[in-house]
């Protein structure tokens, strides 16, 4: 099996690649990756030292240089995680969306369908629940659930779904989605809420919390994730889509409370200290209210099921982030510190 891995050096396909590569060493893996803001070099040490994994630089919006990647490297499988994921971000530049989400992914699935005549392979979507929309206080997302994305983000995603199974049906390229919740744990950028609030809890900063906190969403640590998104490769069924989901549903106010309680114990620091860093701040636009998820088929027909709790997770990412400084030192750039002035400077105030 030869595994084109894309967008592998960002938060998620870098915890996948860290898990698979030593433990497949008779799998071929090549991750192609832009490296934008969001994708770290650093995410990957330790994985050169593998003969079973190499890396190349690739934008996969150009479609040329996705067609040349599939004539030299031949996968029989892709794992699609490339992708612009900032939903803040989408509400600022939908183009760069659209661009990588859709564009990107239209040009893989046409490499797919020219190079993939009889033989067997999967190209592997790894979508999110955003496309579903927003929940009312009670019920779950099913794979049946109606396509409602709100944000530019959501919409690009739901339109690379679309595309996804408009590929299987119309051209018979061998897919396969996993729709998940909100995913957590280590070296993730902290644009997204939980890193956000550990560093900056850290830093004694502010901890900006949208409109009243009250907006929740179904945590998932990202390992159970990417063992997911395994399960699904290898023993899902072609044209099938799965929803991934932690069972773990919290007000945003409750996990910034849990990130406080869990730094103030790592540090041993009040935990009071802490919370009086919590600021309510302006809403983000078409904010959904709700996300969750039910994984009844992916537990029933794969026995796939979380083994980590929101408790235990989380304290593995805190400790992830204490203990790796170099790779907190190395997205702190120019660039993160002109991002975080423009979302929280747009929202009045903390930072
Ligand atoms: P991320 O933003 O951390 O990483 C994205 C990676 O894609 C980065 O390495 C980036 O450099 C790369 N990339 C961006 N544009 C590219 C392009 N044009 N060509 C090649 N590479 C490009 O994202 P993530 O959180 O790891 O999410 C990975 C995938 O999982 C996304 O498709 C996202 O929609 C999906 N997802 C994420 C979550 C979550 O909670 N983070 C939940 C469900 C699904
Ligand atoms: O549900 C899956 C999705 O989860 C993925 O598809 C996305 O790629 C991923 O970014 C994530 O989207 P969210 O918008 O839910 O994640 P984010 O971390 O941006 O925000 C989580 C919640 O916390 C959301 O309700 C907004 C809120 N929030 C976020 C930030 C960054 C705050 O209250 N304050 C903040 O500063």
């Amino acid at each position: 099996m030869r595994i084109l891995v894309t967008g592998g050096a960002g938060f998620i396909g870098s915890n996948f690649l860290q898990l698979a590569v030593p433990a497949h060493p008779q799998i071929e893996f090549l991750n192609i990756d832009k490296l934008t803001y969001a994708g770290n070099p650093l995410s990957l040490a330790g994985l050169e030292q593998y003969r079973n994994y190499s890396f190349a630089r690739v934008d996969v919006a150009v479609a040329e240089d996705v067609e040349r990647v599939f004539k030299d490297f031949a996968p029989t499988a892709v794992v699609h995680f490339a992708a612009e994921s900032h939903v803040d971000r989408s509400l600022h530049e939908p183009d760069t969306f659209v661009r990588t989400n859709v564009n990107g992914t239209l040009h893989l699935l046409e490499a797919c369908r020219r190079y993939w005549r009889g033989q067997e392979s999967v190209f592997h979507h790894v979508s999110t629940d955003e496309v579903y929309g927003s929940l009312g206080p009670a019920g779950a997302f099913t794979e049946e659930s109606r396509y409602d994305p709100s944000s530019p983000y959501s919409a690009s995603k739901a339109a690379s779904d679309h595309l996804v199974r408009a590929y299987h049906r119309t051209f018979g390229v061998p897919v396969k989605i996993t729709n998940c919740s909100n995913n957590y744990g280590p070296r993730q950028f902290p644009e997204k809420l939980v890193p956000l609030m550990i560093l900056n809890a850290l830093a004694r900063k502010p901890l900006p919390v949208y409109g009243e906190g009250a907006n929740v969403r179904d945590w998932l640590y990202v390992d159970d994730h990417c063992r997911a998104i395994w399960i699904v490769l290898r023993e899902g069924r072609v044209g099938e889509t799965y929803n991934v989901g932690g069972g773990s549903e919290l007000r945003n106010i409750d996990v910034v409370r849990a990130i406080c309680r869990g730094v103030a114990q790592a540090t041993q620091s009040p935990v009071e200290e802490l919370e009086a860093l919590i600021t309510f701040v302006p809403d983000r636009p078409g904010h959904d209210l709700r996300y969750a998820i039910d994984a009844s088929k992916i537990r029933r027909e794969l026995a796939w099921q979380p083994l980590e709790s929101f408790e235990t997770g989380l304290r593995k990412t805190i400790d992830w982030y204490l203990q790796n400084t170099a790779w907190i030192d190395s997205i702190r750039t120019g660039a993160y510190l002109q991002w975080i002035q423009r979302n929280y400077d747009d929202r009045g105030r903390a930072q």
